[in-house]
């Protein structure tokens, strides 16, 4: 029989938080989500308690595990910090800044993800504009320069990670506690996807989000990686401020096609990454150009150059042009992603070419202040 919120709740009624009390009657639960035989829940504590209350969530976690029925519960802990104003919402119930310690000159950071060396996000201000497909291209292209590469897929609310590269299979639990992310063309693959079914209501992800996005940072097994990309949801409102805010970021690369409609919005994307001191690695214009896929011949049937003007105009550096191909979108949607299946093509030489001015991004990059916004 499938499991019931109440017998979950009933389970952490037995659970005290540090002070003794049951978890239940703290005050600090939010509401618990069951779908499919997964629990999703998060507590909600002070900041300056987070150390007291993380074996409680351990057990809170375990406690949900143990109700019959259940197959995996993910359990936040989230910190607020005191006096804060009201932080950017992704819609549901107010996203907090994960529990972490504070950060030199009293301001948190968050803390990097243990043995991942980079985390870079693909953004852009728009939708559609084709950032997962870059990037899964940039990320095989930086493997194919000899680099330890991860992919996360940000996207709560429209994973793709599971049809571009064609994973059906679910990660699997170590331990009970942590996931073994997916492996597939030598990059470790996680998303959202592999967990929740495309049937997961909407209005269940959004409180999900900011805790979701956390466990996949830190309760997924990732292993030593020279460089992790985050293929980030599109738009710049406050949930994506909020998450870039969540993930420990190198840098970001953004995304446009030409058109000054993509370009208004990737400065908006800029924008939002300077407001929490992410470097702007650069950007890249995807569909730049028409590569006809029977005689190889460019035309620009767009004002192809808009990011390239912008990124000058906008002093970030320019990465790259992807051309619009028949190739990039029918490999991309059957999981078979250029770089990986056509490694002799001139597609694939266009991705390694950005890959490779990302990597000397990366390098060149110090970051100066935490990406948090310190609210007055
Ligand atoms: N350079 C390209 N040439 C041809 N088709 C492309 C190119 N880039 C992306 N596409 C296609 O455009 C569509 C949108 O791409 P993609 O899903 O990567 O965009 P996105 O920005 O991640 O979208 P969303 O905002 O919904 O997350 C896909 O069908 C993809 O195959
Ligand atoms: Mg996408």
């Amino acid at each position: 029989m499938a499991p019931t919120k109440q017998q979950v709740l009933d389970s952490l009624a037995k659970i005290a938080g540090p002070d003794g009390a049951p978890l239940t009657a703290s005050g600090k639960l939010s509401d618990v989500m069951v779908t499919d035989g997964k629990v999703f829940f998060s507590i909600t504590v002070d900041a300056a308690a987070a150390q007291a209350w993380e074996p409680v969530r351990d057990r809170a976690e375990a406690a949900a595990r143990a109700v019959p029925g259940v197959q995996s519960a993910l359990v936040a802990l989230t910190a607020e910090r005191k006096g804060s104003g009201s932080p950017p919402g992704a819609g549901g119930p107010r996203p907090t800044t994960p529990a972490q310690p504070a950060a030199r000159g009293g301001a948190p950071s968050p803390i990097g993800v243990p043995g991942v060396e980079a985390i870079i996000a693909v953004a852009s201000g728009k939708g559609g504009v084709g950032k997962s497909t870059t990037s899964v291209n940039l990320a095989l292209g930086l493997r194919d320069l000899g680099l330890k590469v991860g992919i996360l897929d940000a996207d709560i609310y429209g994973p793709s990670l599971p049809k571009l590269l064609a994973i059906k299979e679910r990660p699997q639990t170590l331990g009970g506690t942590r996931l073994k992310p997916i492996t597939r063309y030598g990059l470790t693959v996680m998303s959202i996807g592999f967990l929740i079914d495309e049937e997961t209501p909407m209005i269940w992800r959004g409180p999900m989000v900011i805790s979701a996005l956390t466990q996949m940072l830190r309760e997924v097994e990732w292993g030593a990686l020279d460089v992790m990309v985050v293929d980030m949801p599109p738009g710049t409102g406050d949930a994506q401020l909020t998450m870039a805010q969540q993930v420990p970021l190198k840098g970001a690369v953004i995304v446009s096609t030409p058109q000054d409609l993509a370009l208004i919005d990737a400065r908006r994307g800029i924008a939002m990454f300077r407001k929490v001191n992410v470097p702007v690695l650069g950007i890249i214009e995807n569909m730049s150009y028409f590569l006809c896929p029977q005689c190889g011949t460019r035309s620009d049937i767009f004002s192809h150059g808009g990011a390239r003007h912008e990124a000058e105009r906008l002093g970030v550096p320019f990465l790259g042009e992807v051309p619009l191909h028949m190739d990039i979108r029918e490999k991309s949607d059957s999981g078979l992603p250029v770089v990986a299946t056509m490694p002799d093509g001139a597609l694939a030489t266009v991705y390694r070419d950005i890959a490779a001015k990302v990597r000397d991004q990366i390098k060149g990059v110090t970051r100066t202040a935490p990406n948090i916004v310190i609210e007055a």
